[in-house]
């Protein structure tokens, strides 16, 4: 039972410029948007309201979002850490947020700095403000199939969070390989733990490359049923909180399986492979993304 459509939540702005060591211009940050937007990516993750001490790279997040062509139809959504982040984020008029916490204590205390007891406190406040000023929330639980602090981390973790994000109001939940562990095996075990207790429309999945595993591990995941999916053009970034892990799946690989099993996403991946190029050259680095290579070669 393949969907016959898929989300494409494009992280790139976000995890992928999070990560970057450059400095990127508000102008080039939006232009990324603008482009991904155009072609027909449903939902782009546009920036973060997170502490600059901590991610300096988004700290121009706000501008970003009021300078941003917003076109009808498409979801601009920003990683959202805190009451504060929030306040931030209504101000710049967003719509949508994000919301994250960890399925590890290792990974929750060194990147937010609290206890994931602590993190599930303070986001059921923040999803209570956002839910009462009409903003949707988006939850993510990381480190699901291992964590860079604690090793091994047990399904029944992830199902514990995830069911916490969707009691506090998520409308979804993604769950991040983080940094990029997981085989297809170890990824049906954790969809299956999780769905026992959760409808699978109301899960996705993130997965970071590190290994390799990344498309493996969506043809997986779509055998479980489910038909969310974040990807990264040009397979940008990577956690700044857990080394050693490379970008998200890059969504040209990701569309390119998808159109290949006959799954509609309603994006172009040409014109998503020519961004991607296009902002491989400007940050000066690899296009981490083969169906990218590939289709640019030609
Ligand atoms: P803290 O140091 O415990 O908190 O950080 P604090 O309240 O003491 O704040 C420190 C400073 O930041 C203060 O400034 C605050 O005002 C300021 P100072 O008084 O020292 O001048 N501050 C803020 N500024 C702007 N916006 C805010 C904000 N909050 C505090 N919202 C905190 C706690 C949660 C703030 C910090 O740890 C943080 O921002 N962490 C974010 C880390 C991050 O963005 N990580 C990457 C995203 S997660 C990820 O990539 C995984 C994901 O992709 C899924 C997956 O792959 O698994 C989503
Ligand atoms: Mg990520």
């Amino acid at each position: 039972k393949m969907p016959e459509r898929v989300k494409i939540v494009e992280v790139g702005p976000r995890d992928g410029l999070q990560n970057e060591s450059a400095r990127v211009p508000v102008a080039v940050k939006v232009e990324l948007i603008e482009r991904l937007a155009k072609a027909g990516l449903p939902v782009v993750e546009a920036g973060a309201f997170v502490s600059p001490k901590w991610v300096p790279q988004m700290a121009d997040s706000a501008e970003v979002f009021r300078t941003l062509q917003k076109r009808p139809g498409t979801t601009y959504s920003t990683l959202i850490p805190n009451l504060r982040g929030l306040e931030a984020a209504i101000a710049a008029g967003v719509s949508e947020i994000a919301v994250f916490v960890s399925a590890s204590e290792g990974f929750s205390l060194k990147n937010i700095a609290c206890s994931r007891a602590e993190s599930l406190a303070r986001l059921r406040d923040v999803c209570d403000l956002a839910i009462t000023r009409g903003i949707r929330v988006r939850g993510y639980v990381s480190c699901i199939a291992g964590c860079p602090y604690d090793g091994e981390v047990p399904p029944s973790e992830v199902a514990v969070m995830a069911r916490e994000l969707l009691a506090m109001g998520c409308y979804e939940v993604s769950l991040g390989d983080t940094i990029g562990v997981g085989t297809a095996a170890q990824i049906r075990n954790v969809i299956g733990e999780v769905t026992t207790t959760i409808p699978r429309e109301r899960i996705a999945m993130h997965f970071h490359d590190t290994y390799g595993q990344g498309i493996a591990n969506v043809l997986a995941s779509i055998e479980e049923g489910i038909a969310t999916f974040d990807s990264s053009v040009a397979g940008l970034g990577g956690c700044p909180y857990a080394p050693g892990a490379s970008g998200n799946i890059a969504t040209e690989d990701l569309l390119y399986l998808l159109h290949g099993l006959g799954i509609s996403t309603g994006a172009d991946l040409q014109a998503v492979a020519e961004t991607g190029g296009w902002i491989s050259d400007i940050l000066g680095r690899r296009n981490e993304s083969r169906a990218g290579r590939a289709l640019l070669a030609q």
